[in-house]
């Protein structure tokens, strides 16, 4: 049975970098693509287990603006991946009460990938009971140069407030839990704002392997830090 809970124990927003496809697919002798693929069935899964755990915004890099430098059919192969797997799977998606939002540039991407995020944006717009962020052609420092640029055509003063609410994340709370799957420990120019105060979880596991033990894993490490937002303990 889903889990709704209010306990500060749970994470509010995971963020996760999906990483370690390519490296996963070169090891069984497959193309890389077959690790896109079997990715996008992972983080199927990972919607399920973050809803049933309590968790309320799910936000996941797809697509860095720097994968743009991968070769012209890896990134054909995740363009065509991603507006198939949306054809696919965003009816689901809809059924068990996910909003989509793709934080992102848009402008660049080709018409019909325009089309398939709008489209399951349109559909899943009423729901409530988990915000899925895909980052789509979403960088760290894209995001906060076009939020400053906001804020200079309306005219409006550089604050952290207003900043944040000229982000590409405005609509959700920053991350409590930030897992980055595939071994490296970076971030590789991910959430570079919203990540300031978010427990970092670095898991060895290749994301098409990544499954409900590792996520609860990264749960309970979570619910055992002391987050102190530059207090000390005893002011906690
Ligand atoms: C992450 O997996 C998915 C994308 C960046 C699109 P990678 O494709 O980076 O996999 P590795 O890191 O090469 O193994
Ligand atoms: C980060 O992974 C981007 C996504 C997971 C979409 P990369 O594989 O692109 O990161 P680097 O290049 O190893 O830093
Ligand atoms: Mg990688």
């Amino acid at each position: 049975m889903p889990q709704v809970t209010d306990d500060f124990s749970v994470p509010h927003h995971v963020a996760i970098v999906m990483d370690g496809n390519g490296r996963w697919a070169k090891r069984r002798f497959l193309p890389r693509l077959v690790g896109h693929r079997q990715g996008v069935e992972v983080l199927r899964q990972v919607v399920r287990w973050a809803q049933d755990r309590g968790v309320r915004v799910l936000t996941v890099f797809a697509f860095s603006s720097e994968n743009w430098r991968r070769p012209p059919d890896e990134v054909s192969g995740l363009m065509a991946l991603v507006v198939k797997a949306l054809g696919r799977y965003v009816p689901e998606m809809r059924d068990h009460g996910v909003r989509i939002h793709f934080p992102g540039q848009r402008a660049t991407l080709a018409p019909e990938v325009q089309q398939a995020l709008h489209l399951a944006e349109a559909d899943t717009a009423h729901n409530d009971r988990l915000v899925l962020n895909i980052c789509f052609n979403y960088g760290g420092r894209w995001d906060v140069v076009q939020a400053a640029q906001a804020l200079v055509a309306r005219g409006e003063p550089i604050t952290e407030e207003g900043l944040a609410r000229a982000l590409a994340l405005a609509h959700v709370p920053d991350p409590d839990l930030l897992i980055r799957t595939g071994g490296e420990q970076r971030l590789s120019n991910f959430l570079l704002w919203q990540a300031a105060y978010a427990e970092l979880f670095f898991s060895d596991k290749w994301w098409p392997e990544f499954d409900a033990a590792e996520f609860d894993r990264a749960l309970l490490a979570y619910a055992q830090r002391e987050r102190r937002f530059g207090r000390i303990s005893e002011q906690l």
